[in-house]
């Protein structure tokens, strides 16, 4: 199914080679920094029209300036429901179809418990926000469209405690760490039940879910030593080029075109904690957050 060629060391601009995007539109989240950024430049360097958005109007404008492309800039605030909401209307007013959304955006291990609606924030930010704009985007994907999520190794974190769906605002004993690794656990399952939906619906459409690597961008700004924190790492660490591969791969190449559910690391199929394949653990959060949206 994965290209045996590419690995740990590949670019984006190496796994997207060949590859002629014109006339494809692609929306990403988080596009105004790190593996977003790249992933828009990249993209937009093989042909790709890129629906960028950024928590505000502006820093998405910036972004756009900042790459020196032509694109679509949306606000899209991912831990406010109604900036949600209204990036959806935008994205869907500008008519475009969209070949893939690269749900990217991402906070990591806040020191303290912050909450949005009494929900923990990174679970909030990293899965509810991406949540409401996938599903709500839905009929905006062209029929083979593809959905790719950015989950992390982090995911491991939450081996021992899992999804904790008893305690999503997170006042049970706050961890940043295992927080963030429920987060990016609730990342992989979303993509796995979309998976579900797209296969049963006999549709084309994948999602897939990934961790890019370890990279040094701007997702360590909550970690109060990030320096020492890197140098005592026994993990080699990316580049930024490397570290957006994954996701460029993903969510282009063509030997991927029925690749769903699966979970992505290095350009290769990998392996994630056994929670991130229970099927009934991803039904239950995807009607938990469902409920959680319809309160808000
Ligand atoms: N870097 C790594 O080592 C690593 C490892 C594993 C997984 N990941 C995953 O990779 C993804 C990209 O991370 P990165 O390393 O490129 O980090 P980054 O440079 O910090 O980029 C994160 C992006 O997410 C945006 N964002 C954060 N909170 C948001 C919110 N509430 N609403 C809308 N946008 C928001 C940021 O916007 P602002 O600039 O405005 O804050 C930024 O554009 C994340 O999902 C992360 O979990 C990264």
């Amino acid at each position: 199914m994965t290209t045996a060629e590419f690995g740990f060391d590949s670019t984006s601009e190496e796994v997207t080679r060949g590859i002629d995007l014109s006339g494809t539109s692609w929306l990403i989240t988080g596009f105004n920094s790190g593996l977003g950024e790249e992933t828009a430049r990249v993209l937009a360097l093989r042909g790709a029209h890129i629906v960028g958005t950024a928590r505000t109007a502006s820093k998405a404008a910036e972004a756009f300036e900042r790459l020196g492309i032509e694109g679509t800039p949306i606000a899209c605030e991912l831990a406010s429901v109604a900036s949600v909401r209204a990036a959806v209307d935008a994205v869907r007013d500008t008519g475009i179809a969209l070949d893939g959304i690269i749900a990217n955006a991402g906070i990591m291990a806040l020191p303290e418990l912050r909450q949005q609606d009494g929900f923990e924030l990174q679970f909030f930010t990293n899965h509810v926000g991406h949540f409401a704009l996938v599903t709500g985007l839905i009929d905006q994907l062209t029929d083979e469209g593809r959905v790719v999520v950015l989950s992390s190794m982090a995911h491991t974190m939450a081996r021992e405690r899992g999804l904790e769906l008893d305690n999503l605002s997170g006042e049970r004993d706050y961890h940043p760490w295992r927080m963030y690794g429920r987060s990016k656990l609730a990342n992989i399952l979303f993509a796995r039940s979309l998976a579900r939906r797209f296969a049963e619906a006999g549709s084309r459409r994948t999602a897939n879910a990934l961790h890019p690597g370890v990279i040094k961008t701007n997702l360590s700004r909550h970690i109060p030593d990030a320096e020492g924190m890197f140098s005592r790492m026994t993990v080699t660490l990316k580049t930024v080029e490397q570290g957006a591969a994954t996701q460029c791969f993903v969510a282009t190449h063509p030997s991927l075109s029925s690749a769903n559910g699966q979970y992505f690391s290095d350009c290769q199929e990998a392996r994630a904690i056994p929670a991130a394949y229970d099927d009934a653990l991803a039904e239950l959060l995807w009607a938990r957050t469902e409920e959680i949206l319809s309160t808000l």
